[in-house]
């Protein structure tokens, strides 16, 4: 260890304090804080500092240079009629041929779930408990079956998981232990982003410890940094992708590779894409989708105007309506181009914190404040570099219910997440014939009550298993003329008992 050589260094950045507390420190703790420091380009710290901090400065508002995306670049799921299949179709055929796989980015620290796992192994409490991690691995064993059967070839969707520091380990023990969910373990790839040392709000680098510091992930936007740094590219050349289906992990409803999102996206000739939801109403805090000089972008919602946000159409729709909800297409050429040439021109954002720390006197506090920040790069940012973007925009009721928080909070939490996949499940019943009655024989109406008092029976409780229908497929044969009494969990093994009794098919309720 050259300690003094280090002192230097760290004065140059303008970082001495880093080593105040060196002579309290352990012979290992100097150890790993030398190792700890030495792991840091400074320089680029503080460049990171200045970039995102001038940007947060520069801010004008964007709201003249906004602009809808241009309706040839924008497909809906309601508005597209026939076309829908024929790009699921499309999709579902590149599916078969090995070509595409899903990159699941699971690196973030949930904290506003509050749970100390990663969020992924989060069970909302359906009736089968799988947790958000089973859904979306049943969910790959489905579309690779779905896709053989409709074309006779064997392709595989690979699962690149992109996990953090702390998130690494624990996903990882957790596949093992549950034999990948059926997948093949070779299939599912980890692979880990960088963490970034946490700021001051004067950009000096917080310590957790007197001998360590601290630190968080870069943010989803990390991930391009990743794919070239942990050789995923070359994985994904020697498999043979060209297509990548991005998405956030706490999305219950989110439909893994979707095929006719890719058949869309391919039909534009894109290079990147967004699945968009429509806007609830004007204030809502998500990001939108648009154009803003000539560039695709993500603007989010505290950066514009209450004017712009409230704008409509003609027909009435607001003119900013394309939610962000966090699925993206990427075609693997675009993803070479971002890592290769535009990466290194992605600015961080800066998200306040409340960051514990070690103060002038060597205590260790926990602030009750944002005392700090965290550099973030978004994973939308590079939709700026695409030339041919394009926009699917599908139903929220269908495809998008998030688990971002506690059931401390009103929305997106576990019981919105379980309320959404139950309703839509009971959706399916109903599309596929299926009646769902109470215990005395009445049937329950399509559009359940939701009266305070009869709380207990909102949602109509439906689950089926992913392994039995991908999306509401294939369930005529099991639901038509069929009455249901929830408690229903509908599984595979439903076939098994519909090929051994023939018409006496039994529902296994639960
Ligand atoms: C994200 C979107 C937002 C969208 C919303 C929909 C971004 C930057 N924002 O917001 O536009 O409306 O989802 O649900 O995409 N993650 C990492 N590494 C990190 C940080 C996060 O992999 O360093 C992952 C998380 O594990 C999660 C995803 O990125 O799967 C989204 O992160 P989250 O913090 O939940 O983003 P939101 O602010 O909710």
């Amino acid at each position: 260890m050259d300690i003094a050589k280090l002192k230097e260094e760290i004065e140059t950045h303008g970082q001495s304090h880093l080593l105040k507390f060196w002579e309290d420190l352990t012979p290992e703790q100097q150890k790993f804080l030398y190792e700890d420091i030495k792991s840091i380009d400074l320089a680029e710290i503080n460049r990171f500092y200045k970039a995102a901090t001038d940007s947060i400065q520069n801010t004008e508002l964007i709201d003249d240079s906004m602009e809808h995306i241009p309706s040839e670049q924008f497909g809906s799921v309601t508005r597209d009629g026939k076309k829908i299949s024929m790009w699921a179709e499309e999709g579902l055929k590149r599916i078969s041929l090995g070509k595409v796989c899903v990159l699941l980015l699971a690196g973030g620290q949930g904290t506003r779930l509050g749970v100390k796992y990663p969020k992924g192994m989060y069970d909302v409490g359906l009736p089968s408990k799988k947790t958000l991690y089973q859904l979306q691995a049943e969910r790959i064993l489905k579309l690779q079956r779905l896709a053989n059967q409709k074309t006779g070839n064997n392709g595989e969707v690979p699962w690149y998981i992109m996990t953090s520091e702390h998130t690494l380990k624990p996903t990882k023990e957790f596949f093992e232990k549950h034999d990948y969910f059926g997948l093949k373990k070779e299939n599912v790839i980890m692979f880990e982003q960088q963490m970034l040392p946490c700021l001051s709000n004067d950009g000096k680098i917080i310590m957790d410890e007197k001998w360590k510091i601290a630190r968080a992930p870069d943010g989803n936007g990390g991930l391009y940094r990743a794919l070239g740094k942990c050789k995923i590219i070359e994985d994904m050349e020697r498999r043979g992708i060209k297509y990548l289906h991005v998405y956030c992990v706490d999305n219950i409803l989110v439909k893994m590779a979707d095929p006719a999102f890719i058949g869309f996206c391919l039909s534009k000739g894109a290079n990147c894409g967004a699945k968009v939801v429509e806007k609830a109403f004007p204030t809502e805090p998500v990001g939108v989708v648009c154009k803003v000089r000539g560039k695709y972008q993500v603007v989010e919602y505290s950066e514009i105007t209450l004017k712009t946000a409230e704008k409509r159409n003609e027909d009435g729709r607001l003119t900013f309506s394309a939610g962000n909800i966090c699925n993206h297409f990427l075609t693997l050429d675009f993803v070479k181009q971002v890592v290769n040439e535009n990466e290194v021109f992605l600015r961080h954002h800066v998200a306040k914190k409340k960051i514990p720390f070690i103060d002038e006197n060597g205590e260790r506090m926990t602030p009750e404040k944002p005392n700090g920040m965290k550099l973030e790069k978004f994973v939308f940012d590079v939709f700026e570099f695409s030339s041919e973007f394009a926009v699917f925009e599908v139903l929220r009721e269908d495809e998008f219910s998030p688990l971002k928080n506690s059931n401390k909070a009103e929305k997106d939490n576990p019981t919105t997440a379980k309320h959404a996949l139950l309703s839509l499940h009971h959706r399916y019943i109903l599309n596929a014939g299926g009646m769902i009655q109470d215990p005395d024989g009445t049937l329950i109406p399509a559009i359940p009550s939701r009266k305070a008092s009869e709380a207990d029976s909102y949602p109509v409780v439906c689950e089926i298993s992913p392994l039995l229908s991908y999306a509401g497929e294939g369930l005529e044969q099991i639901c038509n003329q069929r009455k249901f009494t929830p408690p229903v969990l509908l599984t595979e093994k439903i076939l098994e008992d519909y090929e051994d009794k023939g018409e006496t098919l039994l529902c296994n309720n639960i």
